[in-house]
């Protein structure tokens, strides 16, 4: 697997991979009417591009096809981290975890925030994040539940 920092030129492989992901692997913890309002059918690719221009993104590949993204601030804070339905629990938000957690520790981040979704949240937990409390939000007039949560980046790493 091949693991970059994304380009203008991947909105369109990052958004369809995020709509993929929701919808295939969040199903079992959220309605498909919530699905559909986390991530509509029809993105808006000019939204995403402006949003992932602020922010740090890592893609990760396999056989030239993009398997998983993560994005992140400066100071620590995971935006984005979906992988492929189709490569699911085979390490592939680990490893852009990872690389993330290794660029953050070297700029002297030791903290680390996320808002997971109750899929995500075993990930995070298996990193040694912690839930710092449960938050309802509202994605096109749908209420999803999801988590903010914590984690120390010396102590995950040590
Ligand atoms: C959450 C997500 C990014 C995890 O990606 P992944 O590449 O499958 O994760 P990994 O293979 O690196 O998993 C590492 C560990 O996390 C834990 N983990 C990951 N997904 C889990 C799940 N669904 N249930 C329980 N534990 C899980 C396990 O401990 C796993 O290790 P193991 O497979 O050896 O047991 C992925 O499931 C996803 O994209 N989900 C849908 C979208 C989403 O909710 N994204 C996050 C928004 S905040």
């Amino acid at each position: 697997m091949n693991i970059r920092t994304s380009t203008s030129r991947d909105v369109e492989s990052i958004v369809a991979l995020f709509t993929a992901s929701v919808h295939l692997l969040a199903a079992r913890n959220y309605t498909p009417e919530q699905l559909t309002a986390w991530a509509p059918k029809s993105p808006d690719l000019e939204q995403w591009s402006t949003k992932l221009s602020t922010l740090e993104t890592l893609v990760a590949e396999f056989d030239g096809t993009m398997v998983g993204f993560i994005t992140y601030t400066d100071n620590g804070h995971i935006v984005f981290l979906y992988t492929s339905p189709t490569f699911s629990r085979k390490g592939v938000a680990s490893q852009l975890y990872e690389i993330t957690s290794r660029v953050l520790l070297a700029n002297g981040v030791c903290s680390l925030s996320t808002e997971a979704s109750i899929e995500a949240r075993p990930f995070f937990e298996s990193k040694g994040f912690n839930v710092v409390e449960e938050q309802v939000v509202e994605r096109n007039g749908m209420l999803l539940k999801r988590f903010a949560m914590a984690g120390v980046l010396a102590s995950v790493e040590a």
